[in-house]
């Protein structure tokens, strides 16, 4: 079968861990576990194809950007920031630069606003956010890791019919 390898990227606390757990198990984890680094193997299927998925759920980039072997083992990435800090969304840039830097082509990525049911703290506008995956050239989605939902299946399936396509 298919497989991709998808590094979820994004600053301290914006919800990575929390979204690779809602894939995977469809669950939500409200305690805050500063993640270390972490690899899952996810067997699934994508549009009646059997695909493995590896995910790596990386720490902050405070930790991980200068992992280069993180980005090189990568085929696609999950980059995520928090609709509640503006920090987060600004470091995207940041970590997208440094993709681009070492990835020099065909880079596939999925830009990601977590946090959406705190509309309420929200410090970044989904136009915002739309924006900026228009200028990375890759899908954007605002998601609840947790309230769960369809989309966050779909946008790793996403990202993985893009990796194929490549
Ligand atoms: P590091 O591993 O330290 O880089 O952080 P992380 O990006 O993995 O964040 P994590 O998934 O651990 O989530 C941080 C905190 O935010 C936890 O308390 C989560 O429960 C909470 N959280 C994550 N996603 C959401 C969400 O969609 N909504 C709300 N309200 N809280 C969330
Ligand atoms: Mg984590």
């Amino acid at each position: 079968g298919a497989e991709s390898k998808i590094v979820v990227l994004g600053n301290a606390g914006v919800g990575k861990s929390a979204l690779v757990v809602r894939f995977l198990t469809r669950r939500f984890i409200w305690e805050y576990d500063p993640t270390l680094e972490c690899t899952y193997k996810h067997h699934t299927t994508v549009d009646d194809e059997a695909v493995t998925m590896e995910i790596l759920d990386t720490a902050g980039p405070q930790y991980t950007i200068h992992r280069e072997g993180h980005v090189r083992w990568g085929d696609g990435f999950v980059l995520v920031y928090g609709i509640n800090d503006r920090h987060s969304f600004e470091e995207i840039q940041n970590i997208k630069q440094y993709l681009d830097d070492i990835k020099k082509t065909n880079l596939m990525c999925v830009l990601i606003g977590n946090k959406s049911d705190l509309c309420h703290e929200r410090k970044v506008s989904y136009v915002e956010g739309q924006n900026l995956a228009t200028d990375m050239a890759c899908a954007f989605y605002e998601i609840s890791a947790s309230d769960g939902g369809e989309e966050i299946s779909e946008l790793f399936h996403e990202l993985h019919r893009e990796i194929k396509r490549r």
